[in-house]
């Protein structure tokens, strides 16, 4: 829940909930009329899916601009993000690496929150640390630093914790996308992808530590190829508190409300398996708000079945339309908390992952039967689905 006293350390690092209508004016007042202008553009062509390093340069030509900028697109987020740490001190250890600091809010909130905590904040971008260093200054926090350096290429001893937030999505290269691929060749390419990015942090962090990522990646191939690429490293994916992540992903971007995938890597010598990384994704899908589109991986309709699934299917069927696939509906027990059964609902374009108490796994088969009788008409079950349902 989000909590007051974090709203009042927010404000006194200088943030402030600014709605649409006004940033045009207040970062006007903050940055002047040019500038703000250039950053109003800018801010529009990235909207539109361009990245543009120079955009950090600018954000954070001064500290009272850049505050502005980060009080529009992430106050509540930060908000949502700092009460989850505060309810779950244990995430935070003794050091700190602030991956991607940007002008070190989240830095310099948790080394306020930790004072037993030293904090570094490092970021590829120059102006940027400048400001983290002058709203630690400001602000009189001792037990933070900051270092310009691109995180792949950071050399230092390891660090309790690291945290990434929103950084992922730029500092792993965006990769030529197949139009039509299964999920999982998908998965496989972001996977390729990001894996220097996951030796870099399991490098960086302790034995034991923990490897805390909220990704600007959509509830898709890309977040799942992500948290592959970490588990093939050596991270294992505990699973938490749903209702807490849930908050804890709230992020606001341009006045939407949305969610981003929240995973918790433990950096530890326990057995680590494709299934629990599968189960960590599959979560996350949940605590992000349970719909998810996929529209824009074409071919996912034909080729939904060929996701794998390694051992715990308990009761499922696919459909075809003309012998082809058509969607598929699973009830499956979660391993690593066998009170729990997760349902997944997926028809072409649509998805839907829901968490239920294992008790009600009779009452949820038979809705399911009835909720399809209406959408089988042209369709078939297969008789081998129907086995495994029963
Ligand atoms: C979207 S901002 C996120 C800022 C901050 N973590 C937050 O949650 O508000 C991404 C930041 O990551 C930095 N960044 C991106 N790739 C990086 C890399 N390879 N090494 C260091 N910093 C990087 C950018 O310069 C930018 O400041």
């Amino acid at each position: 829940m989000a909590d007051k006293t974090i709203i009042k350390l927010l404000e006194r690092l200088g943030l402030r909930k600014i709605k649409l209508f006004e940033l045009d004016s207040i970062l006007k007042q903050a940055c002047g009329d040019e500038r703000a202008k250039v950053i109003l553009d800018t801010m529009d062509s990235r909207a539109e899916g361009q990245v543009d390093r120079s955009f950090y340069s600018m954000k954070n030509t001064t500290l009272t601009g850049s505050l502005v900028l980060s009080s529009f697109f992430e106050f509540d987020y930060y908000v949502n993000l700092l009460s989850h740490f505060k309810a779950h001190p244990d995430y935070i250890g003794e050091t700190v690496l602030d991956i991607g600091c940007d002008c070190g809010i989240l830095s310099c909130a948790i080394a306020i929150m930790f004072p037993d905590t030293k904090v570094t904040g490092i970021d590829r971008c120059r102006n940027a640390i400048s400001c983290a260093e002058e709203l630690a200054r400001k602000n009189g926090v001792n037990n933070v630093s900051f270092v310009k350096s691109d995180f792949l290429s950071y050399e230092s001893s390891p660090f309790k914790t690291i945290l990434s937030s929103k950084m992922a999505h730029e500092a792993i290269k965006k990769p030529d996308w197949p139009l039509k691929a299964d999920i999982m060749e998908f998965a496989q390419i972001q996977k390729n992808q990001s894996v220097s990015f996951a030796k870099k942090a399991y490098e960086l962090c302790e034995e034991k530590g923990h490897f805390i990522s909220i990704e600007r990646f959509g509830i898709d191939p890309q977040a799942l190829g992500y948290l592959y690429a970490l588990s093939e490293v050596g991270f294992s994916f505990p699973i938490g508190d749903i209702s807490s992540i849930y908050n804890a992903s709230q992020t606001t971007d341009c006045g939407n409300i949305e969610r981003y995938p929240f995973f918790l890597g433990v950096k530890s010598e326990d057995s680590n398996n494709e299934e629990s990384t599968y189960y960590a994704f599959i979560f996350s899908c949940a605590a992000c708000g349970l719909d998810f589109t996929l529209s824009e991986y074409l071919g996912w309709e034909a080729q939904i079945v060929a996701e794998y699934r390694s051992g715990d299917f308990v009761y499922g069927f696919n459909l075809f339309q003309e012998g082809k696939p058509f969607g598929r509906i699973s009830v499956r027990r979660n391993k690593e908390d066998p009170t729990c059964l997760i349902a997944e609902q997926v028809f072409g374009n649509y998805a839907h992952c829901s968490f239920h108490d294992i008790s009600i796994q009779d009452d949820l088969i038979s809705e399911i039967d009835a909720n399809l009788e209406p959408i089988c008409n042209n369709y078939h079950v297969t008789a081998e689905a129907i086995n495994t349902l029963k």
